[in-house]
């Protein structure tokens, strides 16, 4: 069985080769599931990538029940494809069984060593039982034989961005996790996670949701698009700095083809989304850790408040939250992120697989 999985090499990282039990970091997101270790010469970081899903089906010939994962699975059965941590965290039973075989695949796909130190990078959402079965999954997980511990994925996804090591171990700052399902702000303190907020209702997934239906009224209800025809748009054509209007082309059912130009329904979408986290930022979590913490409030806001997770992807998105927040809490705020938001959490759990791996 292999999995279909995006590669990447990072140049000029410390990945901890020489060490005789491999760093390994990791990353199981409701969209995406990101892994990241040593490359085999020893001279950057390997990074796969691949979508959090599965699908199944029966042999034509056995009638046994089969499975694809990931970008496979996805493209062949998008009628019946399952992510299984559409919330963030498996819900039940039957997902964290799914989850696991789904990790299993992967790991055995691409040769990840059981002989290992892992991190995972973990969201930050109030489940207990949704958190209780991804511990289930991880502990399960053939790899991590040496040592297994996980750490918030906003933490993480701020290291990258930080320097070349572990400084924002040391630090106190803000982060902003801008993901598919969730959008989630902490301080941390030299590491220690203080006052999360975490919502369900600002989300990248809800940002697919809306182009979907704006674009069925910018064309005035003769383009109908899907969920991950709109997530494409978002991720190809999203830009803070400089939009571009776009043309694509339906086939129609009956027959013939029709082109479209979109101009508004993208960035509408990404407006609104920034407006709603930009305000829960600066008048629920900002007021809420200033209560918990003033002193921490205070510290941390001298430090760029981080934004991490892979809505930060999108151009200009760094440079137009600076410049909401300042104005809604009229002072100069500035913010910041990793070259790479969406690779950064596993990375940063990398980082600290190099760490923990020197100690044992
Ligand atoms: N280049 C990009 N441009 C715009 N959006 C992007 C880009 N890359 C990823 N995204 C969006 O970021 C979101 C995924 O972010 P991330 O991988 O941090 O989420 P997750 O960890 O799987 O989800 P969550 O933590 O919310 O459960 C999706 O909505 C995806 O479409
Ligand atoms: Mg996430």
């Amino acid at each position: 069985m292999s999995v279909e999985a995006e590669t990447e090499e990072i140049a000029g990282e410390k990945t901890g080769a020489e060490s005789e039990v491999v760093p390994v970091g990791v990353k199981l997101g409701s969209t995406r599931t990101v892994i990241a270790l040593p490359s085999e010469d020893g001279e950057g970081l390997r990074t796969i990538r691949t979508l959090t899903c599965l699908a199944s089906y029966e042999d034509a010939l056995t009638g046994e029940e089969k499975y694809l994962y990931g970008e496979e699975a996805a493209r062949e059965y998008p009628d019946r494809v399952e992510f299984m941590l559409r919330s963030g965290l498996p819900e039940d039973d039957d997902r964290a069984e799914l989850t696991q075989q789904f990790f299993t695949a992967v790991l055995e796909s691409h040769d990840i060593p059981e002989e290992s130190a892992v991190v995972y990078a973990i969201p930050t959402i109030d489940n207990p039982v949704g958190l209780d079965n991804l511990a289930e999954v991880i502990e399960g997980s053939p790899i991590g034989t040496e040592l297994i511990e996980s750490y918030p994925e906003s933490l993480c996804g701020s290291i990258p961005a930080f320097g070349d090591g572990l400084e924002a171990v040391e630090d106190i700052f803000i982060a902003v996790n801008m993901g598919s399902t969730n959008l989630e702000a902490s301080a941390y303190r030299r590491g220690e996670q203080i006052s999360p907020f975490t919502t369900g209702s600002i989300t990248g997934s809800e940002v697919d949701r809306v182009i979907k239906s704006y674009v069925e009224e910018e064309t005035q209800g003769r383009v109908n698009i899907d969920i991950t025809t709109a997530r494409e748009y978002k991720e190809n054509h999203a830009d803070f700095d400089g939009f571009e209007p776009f043309t694509d082309i339906i086939q129609q059912p009956g027959g013939g083809s029709h082109e479209f130009t979109i101009e508004r329904s993208v960035m509408d979408a990404c407006n609104e989304y920034l407006d709603d986290a930009v305000d829960a930022f600066a008048n629920t979590f900002l007021s809420q850790l200033a209560n918990d913490n003033m002193k921490v409030y205070q510290l941390a806001l001298d430090n760029p408040i981080v934004l991490t997770g892979g809505m930060a992807c999108i151009p200009g998105i760094v440079e137009e939250f600076e410049r909401r927040v300042s104005e809604t809490m009229d002072r100069d705020v500035s913010a910041i992120t990793a070259d790479r938001p969406d690779l950064a959490a596993t990375v940063g759990a990398q980082r600290i697989a190099v760490r923990l791996a020197e100690t044992l």
